[in-house]
């Protein structure tokens, strides 16, 4: 397995670019399934999600071509097998978003329950996929923990998400397309990444209305186009870079990033204190007075992001007095804290969804495994701001969302070295 060495204290300067984003890269591949004419997709991180994903389309009979960096087109060469992988199916959970498309355009799709999740539930449901398919006209077979559903033809819906689902939303708007007659999905995740593939969907011939709102309206029709896409800035990796040149008292630019996406943040670092400009597409972080702690609680978009709840976490240990961070999405996404407390922050565990962080602390350099992506980056964080030479292990979790973040925290002056 490889790991990073990171020597902390270094001083950070410079400017760090924004990588295409994840979230909405990844949901192209299984668009890619809806039409027979190639798509061209522009700005696509190249990081080991973004790997699987093209795994997955290739086992289901597309060709994947790179024609340059982070761009790819994708083309139609013959349908293969109904099946999605069982080894991709049990190595990212985005697998799942395969189904719907697999089902409109082919009739049939089989596939094992996705595997396990270090930030969720051992077996994190997916009856918001699967129940709302049935909805649509699917027959639903399930037989020794393997699903196999077959439709002749989809038709429209009328469907309330119970629980808001980004993947839900997106996997159900993007199977609509080409379902008979309308659907109504209610109660509809509202994420930039949402917008963005329904802007795309619509310019290859689909008629979505509402995406970015609550309820999507979805016309079905009977073809979709191929088309050119190009990934929004990854909000997350921006926010990221913010709070670890917050964190590590850095002067730092952040190009090519929609700095509009990340309200809710900007209202947290007004009211701990964070030196920051925003630009259109820029933010500049300066060295702050003095971080004042102030509670956060994650919530669906616009509210604050559950994946950027790590690293706020560790900037907390940076600031005076005492934060209540609240995890309300991913069941697990605070157990990473014992990490940070074995590095020698004062962190009250009150259950698994809320703990209390009482700062400012000295970081110290640990061994430490990552064990998550968003979990992994909020270490490295606290390693760049520790004394000492901290070692993460497990980093193919980092590398699953961010791409050759080694190299590019380097040019800014961080001294960490990947070791295979
Ligand atoms: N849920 C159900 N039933 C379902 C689906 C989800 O109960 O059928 C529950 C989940 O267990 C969770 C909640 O609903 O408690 C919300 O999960 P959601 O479905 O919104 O998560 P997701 O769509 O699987 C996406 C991102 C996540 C991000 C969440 C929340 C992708 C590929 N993943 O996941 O990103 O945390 O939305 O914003 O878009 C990450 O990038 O590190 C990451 C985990």
């Amino acid at each position: 397995m490889s790991k990073f060495i990171i020597n902390g204290q270094r001083p950070l300067k410079g400017e760090i670019t924004v990588s295409g984003s994840k979230n909405a890269a990844l949901k192209i591949f299984p668009v890619a399934l809806l039409t027979h004419e190639p798509i061209k997709v522009f700005n696509v991180p190249e990081i080991e999600d973004i790997f699987r994903a093209q795994e997955m389309l290739i086992a289901l009979g597309h060709e994947v071509k790179k024609t340059g960096k982070g761009a790819f087109e994708l083309k139609f060469k013959n349908q293969k097998s109904a099946d999605l992988p069982a080894g991709l199916v049990n190595k990212f959970r985005a697998s799942v978003m395969f189904v719907g498309p697999m089902l409109v355009k082919f009739g049939e799709v089989r596939f094992p329950h996705p595997g396990g999740c270090v930030i969720g539930a051992a077996m994190r449901p997916i009856d918001m996929f699967v129940d709302n398919f049935e909805k649509m006209g699917a027959k639903v077979e399930l037989s020794n923990n393997y699903y196999r559903l077959t439709a002749k033809k989809l038709k429209g819906a009328d469907i309330f998400f119970h629980d808001i689902t980004v993947t839900g939303t997106e996997s159900l708007m993007m199977t609509a397309c080409l379902a008979d007659s309308e659907t109504l999905l209610k109660n509809c995740a509202m994420e930039p990444e949402i917008v963005s593939l329904a802007e795309y969907l619509n310019s290859v011939g689909a008629k979505i209305e509402g995406a970015g709102t609550s309820t999507i309206k979805i016309k079905g029709v009977k073809k979709l186009r191929g088309g050119e896409y190009k990934i929004i800035p990854d909000r997350i990796e921006a926010g990221t870079f913010a709070m670890m040149a917050a964190a590590s008292n850095a002067k730092i630019d952040i190009k090519n990033c929609e700095p509009k996406h990340l309200e809710a943040l900007w209202f947290l670092f007004d009211k701990i204190g964070v030196n920051y400009k925003l630009s259109k597409d820029s933010i500049s972080i300066s060295p702050s007075k003095k971080l004042l702690a102030y509670d956060a609680k994650t919530h669906e978009y616009p509210g604050f992001a559950t994946d950027l709840q790590p690293p706020y976490t560790v900037l907390m240990t940076q600031a005076y007095g005492s934060s209540l961070i609240h995890e309300t999405i991913h069941d697990r996404r605070l157990l990473f804290t014992d990490s940070l407390t074995q590095m020698g922050a004062n962190i009250v565990m009150a259950d698994p969804h809320r703990v209390v962080v009482n700062g400012p602390t000295k970081l110290y350099a640990r061994k430490l495994v990552s064990p998550d992506l968003r979990a992994g980056v909020a270490l490295i964080i606290a390693a760049l701001i520790s004394r000492g030479k901290t070692e993460i292990d497990n980093i193919y979790q980092i590398d699953r969302g961010y791409e050759r973040l080694d190299e590019r925290l380097r040019n800014i002056g961080a001294d960490i070295k990947r070791i295979s």
